[in-house]
This record gives structure tokens, sequence and C-alpha cells, in this order.
């Protein structure tokens, strides 16, 4: 066969398998869980058990590191050859009736080839405080105008590119009810939001126009193994936005947050386990592939997501799909790569597709890895009943209700925040 036919029988047996797994089961059922052993976070490859957070550090640690860049979400090049520019674009002292300044900033991405990006960040800093104030990073999934009300937010740039997603719901102010900036103003922190897709649109067919076509060599449909996703594009995305904040006066550099829901929660863990200036991980209902245990393929499993979402991960995921008992990690040993850091995880009761009991399990066994540090993760394997948020050095609440990022969620992760830090 040549080259040419062995690619196409490839590439169609890989979409058979793919359309197979969109129709794979999903389990609703706890009594259908299947029996699993979870890996041991402190086991090397090799078989040696870590004893200290040294060990932890120089030989376990950069091994799972290794395992979730190979074979989820694929490996961040070191190197990019990208460079950015920042524009602060709008200036605003008096935003939000005078509680917070607000800042609006073009990022410009320019690639080796020559091409460019751009990027819209909205910043919003407290007032009242003199002091440098810690920061909450959070991409919006619709655009930085529909964040907030407030008319002079400029729609991000990617607005146009992913109207032809055929997203109709771009308008001032339509996510609002998921951002509590009022709130976390008057507690004391800023907050800094971008639209992912700004740095990589959402769907395998307009990836190349974001962060990916200034990588000459990146080609979406014909990836290496172990080649990055979008999610870890977007992870790279925060990084960038942390650089931007380190330069920021008014920002506390050693107080920088992490925040995503869903698929930005998966994000927003991968980004904060290999960015260490984020100190602490909120996750957002981040669900199969972000808090959840894999292993217990309940909800969302590795085949649905990785047939209805194959650009966010590796191609190496892949061979996962309905087959969950041969991966070598899960997620509770992702959520222990951010030790000695915070890491908090929040479900929502009704949303048995992100798993909520797998969710609070999975930082429940990254327990043993704060131990090392001398932290305390979650004592009870119990998940808690609703509204009954557990802080300790990492954080836990499941809330009433639906798949969302509600007022509730914010209040939870402030306290969590002034707790560990005030
Ligand atoms: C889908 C997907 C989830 C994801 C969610 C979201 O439901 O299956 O994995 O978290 O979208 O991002 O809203």
């Amino acid at each position: 066969m040549k080259r040419f036919e062995i690619f196409s029988l490839a590439l169609l047996t890989a979409a058979l398998i793919a359309a197979q797994n969109k129709n794979s089961p999903v389990n609703y059922d706890e009594s259908k869980v299947p029996a699993f052993e979870l890996p041991d976070p402190l086991r090397c490859e090799n078989g040696l058990q870590i004893e200290t957070a040294r060990q932890w550090e120089s030989l376990r640690r950069p091994e799972l590191l290794r395992m979730f860049g190979e074979q989820e979400y694929g490996v961040t090049p070191q190197r990019t050859g990208i460079k950015v520019k920042h524009d602060v674009v709008a200036l605003n002292p008096n935003a939000m009736g005078g509680l917070a300044t607000q800042k609006q900033v073009r990022f410009t991405f320019t690639g080796k080839n020559g091409k460019s990006l751009d990027a819209m960040l909205l910043l919003y800093i407290p007032n009242a405080s003199k002091r440098r104030v810690p920061v909450i990073v959070s991409y919006n999934f619709h655009g930085n105008q529909t964040t907030t009300m407030e008319p002079n937010v400029i729609p991000s740039p990617s607005k146009e590119v992913v109207k032809r997603l055929g997203s109709e719901a771009w308008v001032r102010g339509e996510q609002s009810s998921r951002w509590s900036y009022e709130l976390a103003l008057k507690r004391g922190y800023a907050v800094a939001t971008m639209n992912y897709h700004d740095i990589c649109p959402d769907s395998p067919e307009l990836m190349a126009l974001g962060i990916p076509s200034l990588l000459p060599d990146y080609d979406v449909w014909n990836r290496k193994e172990n080649e990055w996703g979008a999610i870890g594009i977007w992870a790279w995305g925060y990084s960038r936005i942390a650089d931007y904040l380190q330069k920021e006066k008014r920002i506390d550099k050693s107080r920088m947050v992490v925040l995503g829901h869903s698929r930005l929660g998966k994000t927003a863990v991968w980004a904060g386990v290999q960015d260490k200036r984020f100190k602490a991980v909120l996750s957002n209902d981040s669900g199969c592939s972000g808090a959840a245990l894999s292993k217990r393929v309940f909800g969302e499993n590795v085949g649905r997501i990785t047939a209805n979402f194959p650009h966010w991960f590796c191609p190496a995921f892949n061979q996962y799909s309905e087959n969950e008992a041969s991966l070598p990690f899960d997620q509770h040993e992702l959520l222990a790569l951010i030790a000695p850091r915070h890491a908090y995880v929040a479900s929502a009761e009704d949303d048995s597709w992100a798993d909520p009991k797998g969710e609070y399990l999975s930082l429940y066994y990254a327990g043993p890895v704060y131990r090392l540090y001398g932290m305390q993760g979650l004592p009870n394997i119990e998940q808690p009943a609703v509204h009954q948020p557990q802080h300790y050095d990492v954080g836990y609440h499941i809330r009433a209700g639906k798949h969302d990022v509600t007022p509730y969620d914010w209040q939870c992760y402030l306290d969590f925040l002034d707790a560990i830090w005030h």
C-alpha cells in the first residue's frame, strides 16, 4: 500500500472508532461503577515509595507531569517562538460605579512566521485598597462583553470567528450571572478575563485560526501522538495572562488564582499544574478529564469525550477510550501536582455528567501528597451534603442546581481564599 493509502485507511479507522464511541454507553448508576484500583500518587514507576516532599518534587512529580503531558493533554512546547505585545487600549478609573479601575489590554501574539493574532484582556482592580491585591484569572465562554453590562467593554476579537460556530448568544451581559465581579472587588480581589476562543477557537475546523496559525509545524488534523491539543494551548494562554499580570503594579504576584468552569475548569487545572505562579487553582464543575476520576466511568467517559472533542487532547489519549482500567494514572494525581499550592474543587448536584462524587474523591485521594508538605487534604471519604463547604488547605463544595457558575460558587471561593491568605 502507498503511504497515502495507509494514511487514509488510518483516518477511516479512527473515524469509525470515534463514531462508535460517540454512542458508547454512559453510566449513571452508582451500583454499576466498576471495581477499580487507583494508582498510588506516591509510588514511582520503578516501584519506589515516596516519603518526603523533596523526593516527590525530584522524582515522582516530574514523572507524573510527563505522563499527563504525553498521554492526555499533549506536551506543552518549551519554546513556541511566539512574542507577545501588550497595549492598554482602554482605562477607566471609575468602573462599576467607582468600585474598580477597569483596564482593557490588547495582547498581540506574533509567531516566527510573521503572522499575528489579537486577544483582549479585561481587568478589574478594586479601588478601595491602595495595596497590591490578589487576582482571579478566568477565561470566559462568549467574550468579555458578555461578562458584564458595562457598556464600554470591547467585544472580544474572536466574536466574529466564533459566530461561524453558530453561536448567536454573544450579547452584552448575557453571561453576567457567572461573573460576580462586584462581590470579588468588594472583598479586595482583582478579576481578569479573556475569551478562550481568542487564544484558540474551540473547534477542530477553526483551531487553525488561533495560536496554531503562529506555529508553522502544527497541523490539527495530523498531530503526533503526544502533541498538544486545545486544552494545552488554552492553558498556555493562561500563563501568558500571568506574564502580563506579573508586571501589573497593583497586582500581588504571590496571590494569583486560576479559575475555570467545565472545559475551562479542565484547562485551569492543567494550567495551574504546570505554572507554579498560580498559587490557587479553582475547578468549577470540570468533570471528565478535569477533576473527576476517570476510572469510575460515571457520567461522561473517556470514549465520549475523545470522540466528541478530539481536538482537546493529544491523540495518545484515545487509547483509553472505553478502556479506563488501563490508564496508568488518574485525575487525583493531576490535582496532587498542584501541591503545595491550593486546589479547590466545586461540583453541582444535578451535574451527573461531570460526576460530582468522582470530583470529590479525586481531591480526597490527592490528600497523601498534601500531607507530605504537612498540609491538610480532605479528612473524610464521604462526600459532604450540598452547601457544606469543606475548607482545609484544599477546598471542596457541592451546591444545589445545574452545571453552571453561580454567585454561591464565587462566595465559597472567596471564603476559601480569604481563609488561606488572611
Ligand atoms: C460538554 C463536555 C464536558 C465539558 C462541557 C463544558 O458537556 O462533554 O466535558 O465540561 O461540555 O465545557 O461545558
